[in-house]
């Protein structure tokens, strides 16, 4: 059959690729995420419209940074983009003049999803995270990925994991995304390089020379050797080892699959992420202990699982 097309629409950017039969992305496109929910419509529909001129596609799958309802129609709440329930499917599908079926999924779950069922990492229980602008999560139970009764299962970048702790983007204060994020990491960043942290001198040039910090110029300092970038990084690690603790408590997985931006920064990070496991799951050392392993498809795991999902949903309707 005919390619599919994957969109993924994050707090920071749209990502959109054409996906051929056999998973591949034959071509590639993204822009940054506007401001508004008409004006991330358009941006999403002009990116598969020009996308489709060149590639003829049979669907299309959108991946999308918040809460879906069941029916994969409707964004009921996303904390990081300006959606508050808001028809996706059917302004998208209106945009296209009805001339594509048009499937939305969280981001996470779709990536989680790619990775399941194509990422080869022989488990029957898994679970994904990932670390971009908010922490996703999937959970696949026994070869299922769990949706919950609403759509809004598997939200685990707001489990509360500090009391009272750091203003969250969906309005709670607390919450994981909070803490171990790539918004997270920027944080920290950038109040070393405010507070003249002592060791921040190579974070603080390259803020300098690029108009503010962000989270590459952590990536590339950590890359360089820079001892207070690794720590920043080994930091977030432990975070998201944390929260992981709590999650694995309750999904016993076999893997747990990190992904998302920030994962690119490799060893460090997961490091952070094992130690942070170990010193908080209950019974570390008497209990078989998940294998920690980065997302096959790095950061395209979402627009391979968009597209994916929307395949199978054109082949076998709801
Ligand atoms: C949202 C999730 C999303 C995650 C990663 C969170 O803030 O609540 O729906 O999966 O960010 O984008
Ligand atoms: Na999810
Ligand atoms: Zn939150």
């Amino acid at each position: 059959h005919r390619a599919a097309l994957g969109v993924d629409i994050g707090g920071t950017k749209i990502a959109a690729g054409v996906v051929d039969a056999g998973g591949r992305i034959v071509r590639r496109a993204e822009v940054p995420t506007p401001r508004g929910a008409d004006a991330i419509d358009r941006a999403t529909a002009d990116l598969c419209l020009s996308l489709a001129a060149t590639h003829p596609v049979e669907a299309v799958g959108i991946a999308v940074a918040g809460l879906v309802s069941s029916d994969r129609e409707t964004v009921m709440f996303a904390p990081n983009i300006h959606y508050r329930n808001h028809p996706i499917a059917a302004r998208v599908r209106a945009l296209l003049d009805d001339a594509m079926p048009v499937v939305v999924e969280n981001d996470a779950n779709a990536a989680g999803w790619a990775e399941f069922a194509h990422g080869g990492h022989g488990a029957s229980d898994m679970l994904m995270l990932t670390i971009g602008t908010g922490v996703g999560g999937a959970i696949v139970a026994d070869g299922r990925l769990l949706r919950g009764g609403c759509g809004a299962g598997a939200e685990v970048g707001h489990l509360q994991i500090v009391a009272e702790g750091e203003e969250c983007g969906c309005g709670q204060r607390g919450c994981f995304e909070a803490y171990a994020s790539g918004t997270a990491l920027e944080r920290h960043g950038v109040r070393a390089v405010e507070d003249r942290a002592p060791g921040a001198e190579r974070l603080t040039e390259l803020a300098h020379a690029d108009g503010g910090l962000r989270g590459r110029h952590i990536a590339q300092a950590a890359a360089e050797g820079d001892a207070f970038a690794l720590g920043l990084l080994d930091d977030l690690g432990e975070w998201i080892g944390r929260g992981a603790a709590s999650l694995v408590a309750v999904v016993d997985p076999d893997v747990i699959v990190i992904g998302g931006g920030v994962a690119s920064t490799g060893a460090p990070l997961f490091a952070g992420i094992e130690r942070g496991l170990r010193r908080h799951l209950t019974g570390a050392d008497h209990r078989p202990f998940p294998r920690i392993v980065p997302a096959t498809f790095g950061n395209e795991a979402g627009i391979l699982g968009a597209a994916d999902l929307a395949r199978a949903a054109v082949l076998t309707p709801a």
